[in-house]
This record gives structure tokens, C-alpha cells and sequence, in this order.
């Protein structure tokens, strides 16, 4: 059985190592991976590689960044191309970025049965890219792995059959398990503590990631990330690992001597997955726009804000640490201030959510008797 499982860009990367990993299993397996190149820098994607143990990929397409249309089709263009060759039995595709729904497209043109691993997810925003890309690859999968019980529901009012959807648990908390230990051995903070000459103690900092074009795309925006900045700073270090986007849009609009002015902001290149697993495990809380870091600190039980209006994952709110605010200086500043003053509500961990989605995952399409579509 020939699989090719599909990454693009960084938040990918940690949930097909997994899956790489459960494959290994099955000598009746021959799994490949195929890097569209959506992310290129090495620290969003090479690092990656080296950090989760992946095997270089078997093919990479460099597509590089560009317009939603010209990204998307791009990668359509030269994974086409991979897929005749290859003929695979099954595409997996993972998330929701550019990368997934253009392998989809493909795959299932030429008839070649598709899995999306993260199914049935939705914000019910159509002006996120994201949900597009979730939309349109759920209809075209005949397997869909799904991460939560809304998943499901959802698929069902859509109308798929209960036959393809299975709630298999969440493959980026099983990367989380496995790695967390090794990311204890990070040396992040240190190396945070000598450049910004203030120490870096656990449970004294707050963590920041912001890339959403709906946040860090309009001048408005960026300048309430940085009034929020500036009233939470007397509570300790913020330390912002700044995506390329957002770095491009600070100093295009002219904010970057504005962000270098908050005395306690701590602006550092993106990191690694191993580096920013140990800043998220030892952070006070985390400020985001992310929609797998919703996940991952409601699984390591750390409070989380998230800085949109809406979420795909609505169990983080419901059962884990995760509260919306949208963009609301006012909001974030004061959950903030009760986070520092020990307030902060109860919260478990998802069903399933156990280190063993991709095994599942893999059980169920090495069993499947033909993969069907
Ligand atoms: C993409 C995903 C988003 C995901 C995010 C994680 C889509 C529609 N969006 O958004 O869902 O949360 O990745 O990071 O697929 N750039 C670099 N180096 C890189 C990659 C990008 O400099 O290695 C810069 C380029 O200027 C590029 C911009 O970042 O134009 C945006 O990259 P792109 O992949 O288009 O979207 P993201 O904002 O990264």
C-alpha cells in the first residue's frame, strides 16, 4: 500500500510525524511525504524536521509563498505531477492551510482516495482562508479523522456518511507526549535570559504568538497588540516569537520602534517545535491567534487566550483552558490580570486526546479491505 501524506506549512509538521511513525509499524506500507515548500525558511520548516525526527522529504515541490490562487495552484500544478508518477493508494492531508486543500483537489481528480486528518472542524467564518480550506477538502475525503466531538456533528448536518467519519483523538497531542520530555532539555530560556537581560522563570512570563491576517494585517490592529502589550507588561517578560507575517507588517507600517519601546517584550525569531514546547510549558499564559496552540495548552493545562472571535475548536472552551476575546485590549488586559492573580478556570483534557491518534489512524486505513472513494 502506497500512501503519500502531504505537509506545507509549520503546524503541519507535527501532526504527519506521528502518522510517519505509526506507518513504520506495517511493513505492508510504503508511506512518503511530500513537502509543497508553502513554508521555506528553515526556521518554519527545516527545524521542524530535525526537532520531530522526520525523514527528509520524499519530494519537494518549493512552491513558495504568493496569492491564495497562485499558492494553491501552484502546488496543484507540481503535485499532479507527483501523483502520476506515484499513483498512491491514499493522500493523507492534515489541517487547513493552502497546502491541504490543493493536494485534496488534486488527489481526487485523478481519483486517487483522500484522508483528511483534523476533519469536520469549523468557525463558521468564511472570511479565514482557513475555513475554506476545511470546508472544501471535508467534502472531497473519504476518510475523515476528526479531533472532537463537534467534528463530528458537524459532518453529520452537512450531510457525510457516518461510514467515513471517525473520532480518532488529536495527532499534534500525540507529538506533544512524545516530545515533551525532550523539550524540558531545551535551553530557550537561558538563551532568552542572556539576550534580554532579565531572567526567564517558569510561570513568570507570558507567551505570544500572532499571525492571523484578521490581526496583524491592518495598522489599527497591530497598534491594539501593542496597547495590549503595554498593560500587561508590569506583569513580567512577553516573549513574542514573531511570525514572518507579522514581521513584515510591523515594519511596513512603521511600529517597530513602538514594539522595541515596551520595556519587557522580549520579539525573537519563530522557533523550533522543541523550543516553543518548553516556553509553553512553563508559561504563565499564552496570548494567540493560533488554532493548534488552543489545543495544546488546554492538553498542558496553561491558560490561554485567543485573540479572534470565533474558534474552529470550540472544546478548548468548553472543557479546556482556552477563553476568546477577539481583539479587545480592554478584555485580554484584564483576563491577564487575573491569570497573574491565580484566576483561572478548571479544565480537563479532551476525550481521546492520549498520544494514540495516528495509531489509530493508521489501524483503520491498513485495515480498510480496499481504500474506497
Ligand atoms: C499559513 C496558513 C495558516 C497557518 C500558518 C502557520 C494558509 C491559508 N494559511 O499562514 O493557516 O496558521 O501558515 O504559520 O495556508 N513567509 C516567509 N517564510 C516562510 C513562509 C512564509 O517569509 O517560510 C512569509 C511570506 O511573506 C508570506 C507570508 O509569510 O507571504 C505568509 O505566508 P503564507 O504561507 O501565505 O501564510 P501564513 O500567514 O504563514
Amino acid at each position: 500500500m502506497k500512501i503519500i501524506s502531504v505537509v506545507g506549512a509549520r503546524p503541519n509538521f507535527m501532526k504527519v510525524a506521528p502518522l510517519h511513525r505509526a506507518f513504520k509499524k506495517f511493513r505492508s506500507v510504503h508511506h512518503m511525504i511530500v513537502h509543497t515548500g508553502q513554508h521555506y525558511d528553515e526556521n518554519m520548516s527545516k527545524v521542524f524536521f530535525d526537532d520531530l525526527e522526520l525523514p527528509k522529504p520524499d519530494v519537494y515541490l518549493g512552491v513558495g509563498s504568493g496569492s491564495h490562487a497562485e499558492q494553491t495552484a501552484k502546488v496543484m500544478v507540481e503535485f499532479e505531477k507527483v501523483l502520476i508518477r506515484e499513483m498512491p493508494d491514499l493522500v493523507i492531508v492534515v489541517g487547513d492551510v493552502n497546502s491541504t486543500v490543493a493536494c485534496s483537489l488534486t488527489a481526487a481528480k485523478l481519483l486517487i482516495p483522500v484522508a483528511h486528518v483534523e476533519a469536520g472542524l469549523r468557525s463558521f467564518d468564511r472570511t479565514m482562508p482557513e475555513e475554506i480550506n476545511r470546508m472544501v477538502t471535508d467534502v472531497l475525503s473519504d476518510y475523515l479523522f476528526v479531533t472532537e466531538e463537534s467534528g463530528v456533528l458537524n459532518l453529520k448536518h452537512e450531510g457525510v456518511s457516518d461510514r467515513k467519519v471517525f473520532l480518532v483523538g488529536d495527532v499534534m497531542i500525540d507529538s506533544l507526549m512524545l516530545y515533551r520530555e525532550k523539550a524540558k532539555l531545551s535551553a530557550i530560556s537561558h538563551q532568552l535570559t542572556v539576550k534580554c537581560g532579565r531572567r526567564i522563570l517558569a510561570r513568570s512570563y507570558t507567551l505570544v504568538t500572532l499571525h492571523r491576517p484578521s490581526n496583524v494585517d491592518e495598522t489599527e490592529n497591530l497598534r491594539t497588540i501593542l496597547k495590549i502589550f503595554q498593560g500587561i507588561e508590569r506583569h513580567g517578560p512577553i516573549i513574542f516569537p514573531v511570525h514572518p507575517r507579522t514581521r513584515k507588517r510591523i515594519e511596513e507600517f512603521g511600529l517597530s520602534s513602538q514594539f522595541a519601546a515596551v520595556k519587557n517584550l522580549v520579539l525573537t525569531e519563530p522557533l523550533g517545535y522543541l523550543d516553543f514546547l518548553s516556553l509553553m510549558m512553563d508559561a504563565k499564559i499564552i496570548l494567540t491567534d493560533s488554532g493548534g496552540i488552543q489545543e495544546e495548552t488546554t492538553y498542558l493545562s496553561i491558560p490561554c487566550i485567543t485573540m479572534r472571535e470565533n474558534t474552529e475548536r470550540p472544546i478548548t472552551i468548553e472543557v479546556g483552558t482556552n477563553v476568546l476575546t477577539g481583539l479587545s485590549s480592554d478584555k485580554v488586559i484584564s483576563l491577564v490580570d487575573d491569570c497573574y492573580a491565580d484566576k483561572w478556570k478548571k479544565s480537563r483534557v479532551p476525550d481521546l486526546w492520549d498520544g494514540k491518534a495516528a495509531e489509530r489512524i493508521a489501524d483503520i486505513l491498513v485495515n480498510a479491505k480496499t481504500l474506497e472513494h
